[in-house]
């Protein structure tokens, strides 16, 4: 699989992110089944806890537009080269979780060359979805 593109929109997310507070940039990109790519950043506040992530910025603008189903999942920050890769956060997985299966890639990228895919049930072993609640779900669809 060629990552080139969606890492690239994952850099184009990034270059909105509004981070004052840590100095730590994200993007992301989101891809759809249809093809679409959703781009987020973190955007932080100045209170701190309402600070979203820049996966959860891409979930939101996604489901928002009416897109439940996707494929892959890119992840850069300002760590960049010099800094490990960006994985994402406990709240971010487990969001990711509501929509995306276990078996979604997820790449942490440094640039286009330098990235690890990883699927999203490893970074969520044995998570809660949507399914454990079984008939409850139904009434929210
Ligand atoms: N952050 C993300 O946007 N995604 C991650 O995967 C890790 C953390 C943001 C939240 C906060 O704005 C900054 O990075 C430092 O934690």
């Amino acid at each position: 699989m060629n990552w080139d593109r969606l890492i690239e929109k994952a850099f184009e997310g990034m270059e909105k992110s509004y981070a004052p507070y840590s100095g730590f940039r994200v993007g992301a990109a989101l891809l759809a089944k249809d093809g679409e790519i959703y781009t987020g950043c973190n955007i932080e506040s100045c209170a701190y806890s309402p600070t979203i992530c820049a996966e959860r910025t891409a979930l939101a603008k996604a489901v928002s537009e009416g897109e439940r189903v996707f494929k892959a999942l890119a992840i850069v920050s300002s760590a960049g080269v010099d800094g490990g890769y960006t994985s994402p956060c406990g709240v971010c997985r487990q969001m990711l979780f509501e929509f995306c299966g276990e078996e979604m890639p997820v790449v942490l990228a440094k640039s286009k060359q330098d990235y690890q895919v990883v699927l999203l049930g490893e970074l969520l072993p044995r998570g809660f979805g949507p399914d454990k609640l079984g008939k409850e779900r139904a009434k929210c669809e």
